[in-house]
This record gives C-alpha cells, structure tokens and sequence, in this order.
C-alpha cells in the first residue's frame, strides 16, 4: 500500500553525497513542498546542505501569486548564478509556481539557469538533475499526490501535512489553479500514518495543508472526519490548519472543530473584499452576508474562535466605497490578523484581461491604510488579553530576552515568557501580563 511512511533511503552505489541547497518562497504549501524536494532527492543521494556554496544543486522553490514575488526571486537567482563555485558542476534551477508559471521561458530569460520544474515534476527531478543540458519539467498530472514520498522534515514542534493539492476554484485574480492544476486529495489513512510519524519524532503540533483545505475529499472521507482523525493520533496534541475557502466551510468541519479540544480555536478565512460588487467581480463564491454569517456561526459554535484573513486592496474596478466596505468589514469581523496586499495582475488569469482601473498610488494609500487600521486593531485586542491565561506549546529560547522561551498559544499568538520550569515541547499556562501588536508576554504559573 502506498504510504507517506517508508523512509527515503539513500541508493545503493550513490557515490558520495551530493548537496542540495534550498530557498523556500512563498505560502506554507512551498515550505513542505520544499521538504517533499527534499525527501524525493534522497533517493537519488542528495543531503540537505544550508549555503550555497556546499551545494552541488541550489534550488529555490518560489511563488507566482504576484509580480513583486517573481521579481524578487529572479534578481536572488541571478545572483546564485554568478556566484556559483566553477570547480564543480553546480546546478541552479527553478521550482515550484513561478517555474510553473514561465515554464521552459525562464531557461531563455535566465543565462544560465539549469532546471526548471513545476509543482507536480518532483517525482522527476532526480533524473532530470542527471541530465547535461538546461532541462524542464513543467507537467501537470492531476493525480500526483506524492502520498508515497517521505518528506525530510524539519526540526521543530510543528509539522506541515499536505492534504489536497490544486484548486478548482479559478477566483479571476489568481493563478493558482494555472500552476498548480486541479485538486486532488490524498488518501486518509496516508495522512494518518503521516501524523503518526510525526508524533514519533516528537512533534507536537500539525497544520493540513491545501490551496482550499476544507475542499478535502477522499473516498467518503470529508474535511470535517479527517480532523477528527488527525486529532485522534496519539502524540499529537495540536491541528491546525491553511487555508479553507469560506464557500467550502461545512456544518461538519465547524462541528469537527467544536468537538475536537486538540483542533485549535483559529482560523484563517480569507475575504479578499468586503464589497459584494468586489467578491461578485473576483467570482469567490460568496456574498458578505454570507461570509458574516459563516463568522457568526463559528463563533457561535467557538466564543473562542480567533479569525484571520487575506484582503486585497486595487483590484480592477474597485472604487473608495468598496475600499471603505472592506476597512468596515474588517472591523465589524475584528480579525486578529490580516495579510494584505495590492492586486498584481496575473497572466493567464481572467483578471488579467481586464484593465486596471486603480493606479499604484490608490493602491499603495489603500493598503498603507488597511496595514495601520489592522496594526491599532490588533494591539487592542492584544491588550484585552493582559490578565488572561493562554496555554503555550514552547518552541524555542526567547529571542531577545536570556532564559525566557517562546512558543504560540491556542490563537496562533507568539507569546515570550518567562518559565518556570517548562521545557521546549511542553505545553504550558501562561498568564499574560503586557502586549504589543505582535507579541503577548507574560510568566509561566504552572508547570
Ligand atoms: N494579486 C494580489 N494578491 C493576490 N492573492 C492571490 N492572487 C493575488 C493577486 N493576483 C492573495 C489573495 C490570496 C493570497 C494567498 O494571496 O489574498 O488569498
Ligand atoms: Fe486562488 Fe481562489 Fe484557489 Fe484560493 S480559492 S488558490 S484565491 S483560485
């Protein structure tokens, strides 16, 4: 049976091991694909390496989501190529959405860049590293899953699981579906081996992953039942999870989440807008109405429940009334967190054909906006904290202060504190004692 389990053995006459280095852009979904990378060139003899200059393959596995991304990872990966050691063979190359995207195009517009492979060419990429000339896989295969592939994770509490890949959704805006092809989920029982593996390395914590996560579906299992399942495992103390589509949310995911204490009490739920005329233009699949209504039922089901979002501000068509419905949503909803963005015309998106109508500077006022609204927005609701009681999953020394450690609460929330007697791994109570808009701090009162 195909599992996520079996371990990625090194082959057999592999003369000494070969260095991959790899720089991880973008979304979650590229920080485990860059583990899946790494798992699947094991096979082939490669070992992770963390500079460049050790490295006899330099990947950087990046992200197509907006122009500004794209740009930044050319300008990084030129410079990769003029600064390659010349007394071995080093391989540079382009994975992920932004390969995807330009395809073997980037081989022409980068001298000297080796490889290209997009999101469903891993399986692949140990044969095309054996290759001489500059080579690309850039085929989409609406069944790869890679739920036989062990990735190489990294060291950590908390652990990325891929659940469903792709996306069917085809919001005009975004070119995730155009380079990460159709969904697909993998096989519960995979996952639950995964998860078990998992607690077995002493990891605490596992956020499922998926373009729209709550689309997951395989056989008869739903979003809903394999939270439950995933929460069931033994070792696993937390589930968490990025990020589902408001319009995919089910009575049985909300349900799951009440019922489950290991499931946490946040969720990433992304807007976009709050301008009916704005999400009816994206096509997302939902009203307002209907999204203040997916909150209220949550928090109904969650008093707890804490709500982040993704907005974008300048999207073609977007006027200062739309604007100010998105500012007032984001209010009414009172997200703990926001990331926000200027719309970046994609191509190959429906969007793209459309003229832009809201120049850089609208843009750039809109979000500057948004970005202090949600900064003052956060803060408060960080101060209301000051006297409560979170529960602390430890994760590392604290950064700035000797002997205190740092780790996340139920609400995705860094906390610094100071111990007493608690350990990296331990989950802890913490009771809160002064807070900024990105960090709670406070004393450890139990052990
Ligand atoms: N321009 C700006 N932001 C975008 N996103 C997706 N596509 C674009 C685009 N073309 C944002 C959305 C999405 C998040 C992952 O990235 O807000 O939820
Ligand atoms: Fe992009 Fe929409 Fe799919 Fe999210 S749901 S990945 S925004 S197309």
């Amino acid at each position: 049976m195909p599992s996520l389990t079996g371990t990625a053995d090194l082959s057999p006459g592999a003369a000494r091991a070969k260095g991959l280095y790899v720089e991880t852009y973008g979304c979650q979904m590229n920080l485990a694909d860059s583990e899946l990378i790494v798992g699947a060139l094991a096979r082939h003899g490669y070992t992770a390496v963390a500079a460049p200059e050790d490295a006899d393959v330099v990947l950087l596995n990046t992200c197509a989501i907006r122009e500004h991304a794209e740009q930044r990872v050319a300008q990084r990966v030129r410079q990769l190529i003029a600064g390659r050691r010349d007394d071995r063979r080093v391989r540079v190359g382009l994975a992920g959405c932004m390969a995807q995207h330009h395809r073997e195009r980037l081989l022409e517009l980068i001298p000297g860049l080796d490889f290209v492979v997009g999101p469903d060419g891993y399986r692949r990429l140990g044969e095309l590293l054996e290759g001489d000339e500059p080579a690309a896989d850039v085929q989409l295969d609406r069944r790869e899953t890679y739920e036989d592939i062990a990735p190489a994770r990294g060291e950590g509490m908390r652990a990325w699981l891929t659940i469903m890949r792709g996306c069917d959704r085809f919001c005009t805006f975004c070119v995730v579906p155009f380079v990460r092809g159709r969904e697909r989920s993998l096989p519960a029982s995979v996952l639950e081996d995964e998860a078990r593996r998992i607690a077995a390395l002493g990891m605490k914590e596992v956020v499922l992953l998926g373009q729209t996560v709550n689309a997951y579906r395989h056989d008869d299992v739903d979003f809903g039942e394999l939270l439950r399942r995933i929460a069931a495992v033994d070792g696993i103390e937390r589930v968490r999870y990025t990020s589902p589509h408001p319009a995919d949310m089910s009575d049985s995911d909300i349900a799951a989440m009440k019922e489950c204490p290991e499931v946490m009490p946040y969720v990433h739920l992304p807007v976009q807008s709050g301008s009916d005329r704005m999400l009816a233009a994206m096509d997302r699949g939902h009203t307002i109405d209907e999204y203040r209504a997916l909150v209220a039922r949550m928090r109904e089901a969650m008093p707890d429940l804490a709500f982040s979002t993704d907005i974008i501000v300048g999207y073609p068509g977007e006027t200062e009334e739309d604007f100010e419905k998105t500012s007032a949503l984001m209010e009414e909803v009172g997200f703990d967190h926001a990331f926000m963005f200027k719309y970046s015309a994609r191509e190959g998106t429906r969007a793209f054909k459309i003229d832009e109508t809201v120049g850089e500077q609208d843009k750039g006022r809109r979000l500057t906006r948004l970005i202090e609204e949600q900064e003052a927005r956060a803060a408060r609701v960080h101060r209301t904290l000051v006297g409560s009681v979170s529960r602390v999953l430890v994760e590392s020394n604290a950064k700035r202060q000797a002997d205190w450690l740092a780790g996340k609460n139920e609400h995705f929330k860094t906390v610094v504190f100071e111990p007493h007697g608690a350990a990296i791994g331990d989950i802890v109570a913490v009771r809160i004692e002064s807070s900024s808009s990105h960090t709670l701090r406070g004393v450890q009162i139990e052990s």
